[in-house]
């Protein structure tokens, strides 16, 4: 944050915007939304205070909040420091939160049918080509290994590449009550579940989906609202190349999404990575860190070969001020996976497996970890729930 080059002030909308990311993962919702943020003032410095009200001062999500706060904040553009702090919530606004929960659980779950727990994470990069959907695929593959339950869903539409890559092309998803059920793939103690329109009855890969713009947002929202995702502890999403469309629905209708950016170590990949970078950015989504793709390729001998150059992800990961998460080296074996519907990182051993391995590693342990559960408001929303459920006594909320 402090070491990123100067720019404009941030605006309160910004910083707003970006506290639409901010989920409270009991209520499934947003603070803003949740009538949890209180104030949001700025220092001229490119400071900002956020205060907001929590449920009972004691909350043990407070932590989780505090973190989510300062990441979001602390990636909206010209933000130097974020400060946080907590309030307690009134009986009335107490009362209001939990109309609004009660409302976002039961009548209308308007935006996805993903769970409020599961991380969202979308690979993007601002050119074709360096590797997105190789890196989600075998990304997937080593979080499943894991144990967890990794969704991918492919967000190219026109130019999807992920059936293949996972060895799941010609598999075809069913609907049940009008829900897609994505395809399932139990890999090690973990499981796949998939999502493309290579999936979807009538489409094949080698037949150009045409959609644009409007178009490709509905296909993508459709993705996001009408499948029964089920379980899920990280979504991963594959982008499309060029996506200011689709980055931007994203960015309305899963706020909370997370980006990756992949670029290759060659300057100008790196340069046009930075695009993106802004551009999720604008969207208020969160950077959480750059991977550098088609690294060093390392010979038969051990000798290495900077083919594409070197050092392009750590120069844009200080660039945009987010961490290098991980480097994938040139290696015949990627390529030669995603033909075979095989990810390399399968693998038992090798460069590959190591390389998305780490990268997994750093991403559950530090850059995008699970949600910590914690008992907090759902305490409140039981006794909510018991109050409306006739014939029972209003039990007493205790704060
Ligand atoms: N680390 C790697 N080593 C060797 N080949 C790679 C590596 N990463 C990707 N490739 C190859 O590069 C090509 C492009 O990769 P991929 O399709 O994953 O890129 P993409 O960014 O998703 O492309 P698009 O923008 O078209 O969606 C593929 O042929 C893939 O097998
Ligand atoms: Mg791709």
């Amino acid at each position: 944050m402090a070491d990123r080059p100067p720019t404009t002030s941030p605006s309160e909308d910004a910083v707003r915007g970006a506290l639409l990311g901010v989920i409270d993962p009991e209520l499934g919702d947003n603070v803003v939304d949740l009538g949890m943020l209180r104030t949001v003032a700025l220092g001229g410095d490119g400071s900002v205070d956020v205060t907001l009200a929590l449920t009972t001062a004691g909350c043990p999500l407070r932590a989780q909040l505090m973190k989510d706060v300062r990441l979001r904040v602390g990636s909206v553009p010209g933000v130097t420091d974020v400060r946080v702090h907590f309030g307690e919530m009134t009986a009335d606004q107490k009362k209001k939160l939990m109309e609004r929960a009660r409302w976002k659980a039961r009548e209308n779950a308007p935006d996805t049918d993903i769970p409020a727990t599961t991380r969202v994470v979308a690979i993007a990069s601002g050119k074709g080509g360096v590797g997105k959907s190789s890196v989600t695929a075998n990304l997937a593959v080593q979080l499943a290994r894991r144990g967890l339950t990794v969704g991918v869903l492919d967000a190219d539409i026109g130019g999807f590449s992920i059936p293949r890559m996972l060895g799941i092309d010609g598999r075809k998803v069913e609907a049940e009550d009008r829900k897609m059920i994505p395809l399932e793939e139990p890999v090690g103690a973990g499981l796949l579940k998939v999502l493309s329109m290579g999936s979807i009855e009538g489409t094949a890969e080698d037949e150009a989906v045409m959609l644009r713009g409007f178009m490709l947002n509905r296909a993508v929202q459709h993705f996001l609202e009408d499948v029964r995702w089920g379980e899920l502890d990280y979504l991963l999403i594959d982008m499309p190349p060029g996506t200011s469309d689709i980055q931007m629905g994203l960015a309305r209708m899963l706020p909370r999404t997370e980006m990756l950016i992949v670029t290759t170590p060659a300057h100008a990949a790196q340069k046009v990575a930075a695009r993106a970078a802004d551009m999720a950015r604008k969207g208020y989504l969160r950077v959480a860190g750059v991977i550098e793709n088609m690294s060093a390729f390392t010979c038969e001998h051990g000798e290495t070969y900077a083919l594409f150059g070197e050092g392009g992800g750590q120069r844009l990961a200080d660039q945009i001020g987010v961490p290098l998460l991980g480097s994938i080296p040139l290696d015949a074996a990627v390529a030669a996976g995603s033909d075979e519907g095989r990810p390399a990182a399968l693998a038992d051993q090798g460069l590959v497996t190591d390389a998305f391995a780490a990268l997994a590693e750093r991403i559950v342990t530090e850059a995008i970890p699970l949600v910590e559960m914690a008992t907090c408001t759902a305490r409140l929303f039981d006794a909510v729930e018991e109050a409306l459920g006739p014939p029972v006594a209003v039990p007493a909320v205790d704060a």
